[in-house]
């Protein structure tokens, strides 16, 4: 696992979005399969997908052959709703770049099958060539996508219940009323995640102090999902002096020390 450390989210944003933009010019470079990515939601992503905008804007970069699956979506929200993640994403990145609409994958929460609806996405992802890069966030309890403490680590993609602490986390969005907030959301599972070629994972802010400590430092368990990205090839956690203060020293220590000799 790689963890490149910034002085704030701006800076982190940055980063991930140039390296984002590099992967899928590399790949372009060499192939015409298209780069598949997984995208996220939250207020994390945002300055990320501010700068991947940008560079579209600009003439730098171009999704015309990226295809994209979502992570998550509230079940039973509907899709116009303003908190729902199709909003979300059009409002944040799909309104404002080149992707071809038919490449937009988001889960539908809305299906009568959800569990046929979960299947499906499975082996589109798998039809599309599998994911090039993950983008994830993670919630302060350590959660992945919506793959709440518990949830397996092998687990794919699926309907879950969330915990009261994220519908209070998220009350946010929703008047801050956790009632208001779905209970059930589908949502890739970690699996799914890991399944993809690269996972880059954005966590700024002291909020997701105890998220990364427990991710990097602590052992893998369901009980903080993102701890199964230490079991990935090419894991990357893209965080701030914030987010990374309550790992050992000595770590911290490492990682500046991987940055500087790698010059990430
Ligand atoms: C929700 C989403 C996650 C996201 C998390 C953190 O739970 N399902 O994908 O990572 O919120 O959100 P934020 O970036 O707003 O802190």
């Amino acid at each position: 696992m790689k963890v490149i450390i910034r002085k704030n989210s701006a800076e982190g944003s940055l980063w991930a979005a140039h390296y984002i933009a590099a992967r899928i010019k590399e790949k372009a470079a060499r192939t015409n399969d298209p780069f598949v990515i997984g995208l996220c939601t939250g207020s994390t992503p945002i300055e990320t997908y501010a700068e991947l905008i940008r560079m579209v804007k600009a003439g730098e970069l171009s999704f015309k052959n990226v295809i994209s699956f979502n992570m998550d979506e509230y079940v039973g929200l509907p899709v116009e709703h303003p908190e729902s993640y199709h909003s979300f994403m059009h409002k944040y990145l799909f309104d404002q770049i080149d992707e071809k609409p038919e490449n937009i994958h988001i889960l539908n929460g809305n299906a009568p099958d959800v569990e046929a609806e979960c299947a499906a996405y499975e082996k589109a992802i798998l039809d599309a060539g599998g994911f090039d890069l993950f983008l994830g966030g993670v919630g302060e309890d350590g959660h992945i996508a919506f793959n709440e403490p518990f949830s397996s680590l092998s687990s794919r993609t699926r309907v879950v219940t969330l915990t009261q602490d994220t519908r209070e986390v998220n009350a946010r969005f929703f008047d801050n009323d956790p009632s208001q907030v779905p209970a059930q959301a589908l949502t890739v599972g970690v699996a799914t995640v890991l399944s993809s070629k690269e996972v880059v994972i954005l966590a700024f802010g002291s909020k997701k102090a105890r998220a990364l400590k427990d991710a990097i430092e602590g052992p893998m368990s369901h009980y903080c999902t993102l701890s199964g990205l230490q079991n990935h090839p090419a894991g990357t956690i893209v965080c701030d002096e914030n987010s990374i203060s309550e790992v050992k020293v000595s770590s911290y220590r490492y990682f500046k020390a991987v940055e500087a000799a790698e010059n990430l």
